[in-house]
Protein backbone atom coordinates (compact mmCIF):
# COMPACT_ATOMS: atom_id res chain seq x y z
CA UNK A 1 0.00 0.00 0.00
CA UNK A 2 0.35 3.82 0.16
CA UNK A 3 1.90 3.60 3.73
CA UNK A 4 3.97 0.79 3.75
CA UNK A 5 5.71 2.49 0.43
CA UNK A 6 5.93 5.51 2.28
CA UNK A 7 7.86 4.34 5.10
CA UNK A 8 9.67 2.12 3.24
CA UNK A 9 10.83 5.22 1.18
CA UNK A 10 11.54 7.02 4.70
CA UNK A 11 13.36 3.78 6.25
CA UNK A 12 15.82 3.76 3.34
CA UNK A 13 16.97 7.67 3.44
CA UNK A 14 17.50 7.55 6.91
CA UNK A 15 19.05 3.93 7.25
CA UNK A 16 22.81 5.60 6.88
CA UNK A 17 22.24 7.51 10.22
CA UNK A 18 23.85 6.30 13.18
CA UNK A 19 20.64 4.88 15.14
CA UNK A 20 18.33 5.10 12.32
CA UNK A 21 15.39 3.69 14.16
CA UNK A 22 14.34 6.53 16.05
CA UNK A 23 15.01 9.11 13.43
CA UNK A 24 12.74 6.75 10.99
CA UNK A 25 9.83 6.78 13.68
CA UNK A 26 10.22 10.62 14.41
CA UNK A 27 9.45 10.96 10.49
CA UNK A 28 7.04 8.11 10.18
CA UNK A 29 5.19 9.73 13.07
CA UNK A 30 5.09 12.79 11.18
CA UNK A 31 3.84 11.72 8.23
CA UNK A 32 1.12 9.50 9.15
CA UNK A 33 0.47 11.63 12.82
CA UNK A 34 0.83 8.05 13.99
CA UNK A 35 3.00 5.12 13.68
CA UNK A 36 0.81 2.83 11.33
CA UNK A 37 1.19 -0.78 12.24
CA UNK A 38 1.29 -1.68 8.75
CA UNK A 39 4.80 0.59 8.52
CA UNK A 40 6.95 -1.93 10.92
CA UNK A 41 7.31 -4.43 9.00
CA UNK A 42 8.75 -1.99 6.01
CA UNK A 43 11.02 -0.21 8.69
CA UNK A 44 12.05 -3.79 9.88
CA UNK A 45 13.03 -4.99 6.66
CA UNK A 46 14.89 -1.77 5.45
CA UNK A 47 17.53 -2.49 8.67
CA UNK A 48 17.44 -5.96 8.98
CA UNK A 49 15.59 -5.83 12.10
CA UNK A 50 12.07 -7.85 12.86
CA UNK A 51 8.96 -6.34 13.24
CA UNK A 52 9.07 -7.37 16.93
CA UNK A 53 12.19 -5.29 17.84
CA UNK A 54 10.43 -2.27 16.23
CA UNK A 55 7.65 -2.54 18.21
CA UNK A 56 9.94 -2.75 21.35
CA UNK A 57 11.59 0.26 20.36
CA UNK A 58 8.80 1.90 19.92
CA UNK A 59 6.65 1.23 23.10
CA UNK A 60 9.59 2.17 25.22
CA UNK A 61 9.09 5.60 24.22
CA UNK A 62 5.57 7.25 24.85
CA UNK A 63 5.96 9.88 22.27
CA UNK A 64 4.66 7.14 19.72
CA UNK A 65 1.35 6.49 18.95
CA UNK A 66 -0.08 3.75 17.44
CA UNK A 67 -3.26 4.86 16.26
CA UNK A 68 -4.85 8.57 14.55
CA UNK A 69 -5.04 10.71 18.09
CA UNK A 70 -8.84 11.77 18.19
CA UNK A 71 -9.24 16.13 17.44
CA UNK A 72 -8.82 17.40 21.16
CA UNK A 73 -10.73 20.53 21.48
CA UNK A 74 -9.08 22.87 24.26
CA UNK A 75 -11.34 25.54 25.23
CA UNK A 76 -9.93 28.60 26.88
CA UNK A 77 -13.29 30.98 28.88
CA UNK A 78 -13.07 34.71 27.80
CA UNK A 79 -15.77 35.86 29.67
CA UNK A 80 -15.72 38.48 32.32
CA UNK A 81 -15.12 36.80 35.34
CA UNK A 82 -11.99 34.69 33.74
CA UNK A 83 -11.01 37.91 31.79
CA UNK A 84 -10.85 39.41 35.33
CA UNK A 85 -8.44 36.90 36.52
CA UNK A 86 -5.71 36.88 33.97
CA UNK A 87 -7.89 35.07 31.32
CA UNK A 88 -6.23 37.05 28.39
CA UNK A 89 -2.76 36.12 29.59
CA UNK A 90 -3.75 32.41 29.91
CA UNK A 91 -5.07 32.63 26.40
CA UNK A 92 -1.63 34.42 24.93
CA UNK A 93 0.37 31.53 26.58
CA UNK A 94 -1.87 29.09 25.54
CA UNK A 95 -1.91 30.17 21.60
CA UNK A 96 1.30 31.33 21.93
CA UNK A 97 2.72 27.58 23.12
CA UNK A 98 0.74 25.70 20.81
CA UNK A 99 1.03 28.04 17.59
CA UNK A 100 -2.99 28.19 17.24
CA UNK A 101 -5.20 31.03 17.13
CA UNK A 102 -8.66 31.03 18.10
CA UNK A 103 -10.76 27.83 16.23
CA UNK A 104 -7.33 26.92 14.23
CA UNK A 105 -6.29 23.03 14.28
CA UNK A 106 -2.73 22.04 14.42
CA UNK A 107 -1.20 20.61 11.28
CA UNK A 108 -1.34 16.65 13.18
CA UNK A 109 -4.94 17.65 13.77
CA UNK A 110 -4.18 16.72 16.89
CA UNK A 111 -5.53 19.81 18.54
CA UNK A 112 -8.06 22.43 18.19
CA UNK A 113 -8.34 25.80 19.94
CA UNK A 114 -11.64 27.45 20.77
CA UNK A 115 -12.61 30.28 22.71
CA UNK A 116 -15.43 29.76 24.99
CA UNK A 117 -18.03 32.73 26.96
CA UNK A 118 -18.21 31.02 30.54
CA UNK A 119 -18.13 27.13 31.30
CA UNK A 120 -19.88 27.52 34.49
CA UNK A 121 -16.92 27.56 36.98
CA UNK A 122 -16.43 31.10 37.15
CA UNK A 123 -15.44 30.61 41.19
CA UNK A 124 -12.33 29.05 39.84
CA UNK A 125 -11.30 31.54 37.45
CA UNK A 126 -9.86 31.32 35.00
CA UNK A 127 -11.12 28.23 33.33
CA UNK A 128 -10.55 26.05 30.36
CA UNK A 129 -12.02 22.94 29.11
CA UNK A 130 -9.63 20.17 27.15
CA UNK A 131 -12.02 17.20 25.76
CA UNK A 132 -14.07 16.73 28.72
CA UNK A 133 -12.06 17.85 31.66
CA UNK A 134 -12.90 20.91 32.92
CA UNK A 135 -10.13 22.93 34.50
CA UNK A 136 -10.14 25.66 37.27
CA UNK A 137 -8.04 28.18 38.39
CA UNK A 138 -6.10 27.24 34.71
CA UNK A 139 -2.35 28.00 33.84
CA UNK A 140 -0.72 26.70 30.23
CA UNK A 141 0.70 24.55 32.06
CA UNK A 142 -1.64 22.54 33.13
CA UNK A 143 -3.75 23.28 29.77
CA UNK A 144 -0.92 21.78 27.68
CA UNK A 145 -0.22 18.84 30.30
CA UNK A 146 -4.45 17.77 29.58
CA UNK A 147 -3.81 18.86 26.02
CA UNK A 148 -0.77 15.80 26.32
CA UNK A 149 1.44 18.50 24.64
CA UNK A 150 4.52 18.68 25.17
CA UNK A 151 5.29 21.14 27.89
CA UNK A 152 8.89 21.60 27.88
FE1 LIG B 1 -15.13 31.87 32.79
FE2 LIG B 1 -17.55 31.83 33.89
S1 LIG B 1 -16.50 33.50 33.07
S2 LIG B 1 -16.14 30.24 33.72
Amino acid sequence: TETIARAREIATRLKPLEGPLLPILHEVQETFGHVPASALPAIADVLNLTAAEVHGTMSFYPDFRTAPAGRMVVKICRAEACKAMGGDALAAEVQERMGLGWHETSADERATLEPVYCLGLCACAPTAMVGDTLIGRADAAAVLRAAGEDTA
